[in-house]
This record gives C-alpha cells, structure tokens and sequence, in this order.
C-alpha cells in the first residue's frame, strides 16, 4: 500500500484549500525557478528516467514525447492539457482541477518550458462548471503572483496558460478531435502522420497531454526520478489515481502505488464488493473501453500497463467499473454499445455503421432473440472495425463486446437456448 510520504496528491478529497496559499504550503511552486533553471534537457531526460507513462488511457511515455517537439521552433508551439474526462468511469481529472489546480498549472509551466511552448490550452469536459471556475481563478492567482505569463517565475521565459471549454463530445477528447473543436471545428479527429508534434493546434507543433500526466510532473521534477521510478513494477513506474466504481461498498478515488493487486485494491479502498468478494461477477479495470475481467482473473492480477495487457485487458484510465452477481452482464455491455454509437462522429464507415449494427445484434443477445452463429459473426464483425479507423473509438466500442464473447459466451448461449426453448413450449 502507498506510503503517506509518496502521495503525490495531497488534497485528492478537498480537504484543505485549494487556492495558491494552500497549494504553496502542501509544497507546489517550491524551487520551481530553479527546476526551469537546469534546463530543458535535464526535465526531459528526468521525465523519461522516471518511467512516467500517459494517464490518459495509452500510456505512452511522457519524456519520450516531450522530446518530439523541435528544440528551436521557428513560431508558436503548444501544450495541450487534455482535461476532457469523458470515458464512463472515469472521474480522476476532475479531482485534480477541483482540489489541486496550482499542480495543474505548474506542470503545464514546466512541460511547457521542457517543449519551448509559447502557450498551454487547457481543453476542459463542458460539463465540468465548478471545475472550470476553479481552474480560472488558479489560471488568475498564478498570473498575479508572476508564476506564469511574462517572464514566469522570473526565469525569464513568456507562458500564457488558456482555459478553453468543451461542448460535451467524448470524441473531443480524442487528441486530433479536440485539436479541431480548439480551432472551433467540429470535433472529428485527423488521420496521422502527420502527428501533432510536427503539424496541431493552428498548424503548429503540439503536445497533447493528460491531466494527470502533467499535474504529477512537478512533484516527479522536485524529489527525482528515481524517487518515482522506485515505485511500482520496472515499465510501470510511480503512483496513479484509481477511479472505483459499481457494486462496492465505498467507490472512491485513491491514490496507489502501480502495480497494486487488483483485490487489494478494492478491499483495502473501497470496502470490498458489496456482499463479499465471492459475490463479484466481473471488473472493467480500466474505463469502459478496456475488455473486461471475469472473477477468476481478478482473483491475482496487478493493476498496471504490463499485467493487464497479459490478460488481454488495459489499464487504460484506471477506472475501475466493478459489477456483482446482480448484474445483467450482456445488458451492461449493451450499453456500453449504444453510447459507442452514440458517441461515433460518423467520419469513418466501420465505425458510424458498426457501432450501431453492433449495438443493434447486442440488445438481441440481451433477450436471447438470435442465432448462435451471430454470436461469432458480432466477433468477426468488431475485429474489422478495430484498427480500421482514423481515431481508437472504434476499438473502444470493439473491445468489450470482444471481452464479454470471450469470457461471458455461455450466458449468451444460454439466453438464446431459453428463448428458442420457451418459443418450442409456446407453440406446443
Ligand atoms: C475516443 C477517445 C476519447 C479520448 N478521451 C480522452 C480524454 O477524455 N482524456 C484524455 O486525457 N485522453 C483521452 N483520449 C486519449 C487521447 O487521444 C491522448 O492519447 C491523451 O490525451 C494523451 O495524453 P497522455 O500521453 O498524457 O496520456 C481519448 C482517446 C480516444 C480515442
């Protein structure tokens, strides 16, 4: 279990004040002048020494990416905060922006800085009100203090943070989505290469980072990488936020070490599955779109990157959906397909049309109205839509119907044989 000493978060409940005065005395903008004085280099050779990999949901390291941006940019350049939140489950980001936003702004001035950016957007979910008015008057605080904007912190760099509202679109938080709806597009994501480090925001070199990607990067700059690096597993390094949710006793956000029992998790933060651990169906261990876990797996797996992709699942935003016996398992994941198709911007074909094709054969499943073979052909189906589109919306709505095939195929068959044997009685 994470020690006190290495939480990163230090106001995840909103206990104490959020506002500058209680940012600085938990420790934020401590040295931040001297972290920008030992250069660009020296943050982005400890952000990759630290191991940190995205938050965001695919974990691609944060150093490395950093590292993309031109060294001498020849105009503007960008950061990017991802703060759209919008995957189901998911609720960790928002935690950071309402009780924590000076670690926001102090890692958007640092990564920044790292990248030669002249600016950061903070692109935030539309929904998120509160949050947006505390992240302005934080945005307000920091500017008045001198800690961003002209010569921020007196290092002698120029670094304007902007805050910028969403409409409520989960495909806006897709990178190249919400690129476009930024520039006041629509949100529909671009095709790449190019990536947005060469070719984003106005055309410009971008980097899209999650929340909290960037807010763990000032504490992770302050106590070394090595510091975070000792914690967790080797490739799946540091702290992370965990979003628990469904049938538990207490669902929370916690803090904890990566690579912490999946079990342990649950029992020791969120007072275990209601009526007892024996009574857990299934998890969904990283936000809606990770294939989910049946009981047997649970039972051992790690939470990070590495243990959850061995078991054909994700880390993804570390949201856990936690769903008891009590639940409709193929009804859950019917769903979960209907807000996919919601959710499609309709600019590629497998995905506009199979997320509601798919959506349409699931809610037969619910009810057992179809033939086993459709069973197979709703597989063949998903598999040609994962990887067959511009953005991973696509695989989001593929995998946890290929999730729930593969560990849930004799519910589904059973739905099927009841309907076809209560049709048989009805017409006797
Ligand atoms: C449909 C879709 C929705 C996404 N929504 C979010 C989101 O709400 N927040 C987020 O940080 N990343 C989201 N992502 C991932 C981003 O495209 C991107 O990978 C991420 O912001 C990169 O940040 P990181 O490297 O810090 O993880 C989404 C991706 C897809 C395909």
């Amino acid at each position: 279990m994470l020690k006190d000493k290495d939480r990163i978060f230090t106001n995840l409940y909103g206990l104490h004040d959020w506002g500058l005065k209680g940012a600085e005395a938990r420790g934020d903008w401590d040295g931040t002048k001297d972290i920008l004085a030992k250069g660009d280099d020296w943050i982005i050779a400890e952000m990759k020494e630290s191991g940190l990999r995205g938050r965001g949901g695919a974990g691609f390291p944060t150093g490395l990416k950093w590292s993309f941006m031109p060294k001498e940019p020849d105009g503007p350049t960008y950061l990017v905060v991802n703060a759209d939140e919008g995957e189901p489950g998911t609720c960790k980001d928002r935690e950071i922006m309402r009780h924590d936003p000076h670690k926001l702004l102090e890692g958007s001035l640092l990564a920044g800085f790292a990248m030669h950016a002249s600016a950061a957007y903070i692109y935030i979910r539309g929904e998120f009100w509160e949050e947006a008015d505390i992240l302005d008057a934080a945005i307000v605080e920091a500017y008045d203090a001198g800690l961003i904007g002209k010569n921020a912190c007196g290092s002698g760099y120029d670094f304007d943070i902007y805050l910028h509202r969403g409409a409520g679109a989960y495909i806006c938080g897709e990178e190249t989505a919400l690129i476009e709806s930024l520039e006041g597009k629509k949100g529909q994501p671009r095709l790449k290469p190019p990536f947005p480090a060469m070719v984003g925001v106005w055309g410009r070199p971008t980097t899209v980072n999650n929340v909290e990607s960037i807010a763990v990067a000032p504490t992770i700059l302050r106590r070394g990488a090595g510091w975070f690096a000792g914690l967790g597993r080797p490739n799946n390094t540091g702290t992370k936020l965990f979003c628990i949710s469904g049938h538990v006793e207490r669902p929370c956000n916690v803090e904890e070490e990566m690579g912490i029992p999946l079990k342990e998790l649950i029992e020791k933060h969120a007072g275990g599955v209601r009526g007892g651990w024996d009574n857990l169906l299934a998890i969904i261990p990283g936000g809606s779109s990770v294939p989910m876990l049946p009981r047997s797996i649970c039972d051992d797996v790690l939470m990070d990157f590495d243990s959850l992709k061995e078991v054909r699942s994700g880390l993804g935003t570390a949201a856990v959906i936690v769903m008891d016996k009590s639940t409709d398992i193929v009804r859950a994941i019917a769903r979960l397909a209907q807000f996919y198709k919601h959710e499609s911007c309709g600019q590629c074909t497998p995905c506009r049309e199979g997320t509601g094709w798919m959506w349409r054969v699931m809610e037969r499943l619910v009810t057992g109205e179809a033939d086993k073979s459709e069973i197979d052909l709703l597989l063949e189906v998903s598999k040609q839509i994962e990887g067959h589109t511009i953005c991973a919306l696509g695989d989001a709505a593929a995998w946890p119907i290929q999730g729930l095939i593969r560990h849930f195929r004799p519910e589904i068959e059973r739905r099927i044989d009841e309907r076809q044997d209560n049709a048989v009685a009805a017409a006797e």
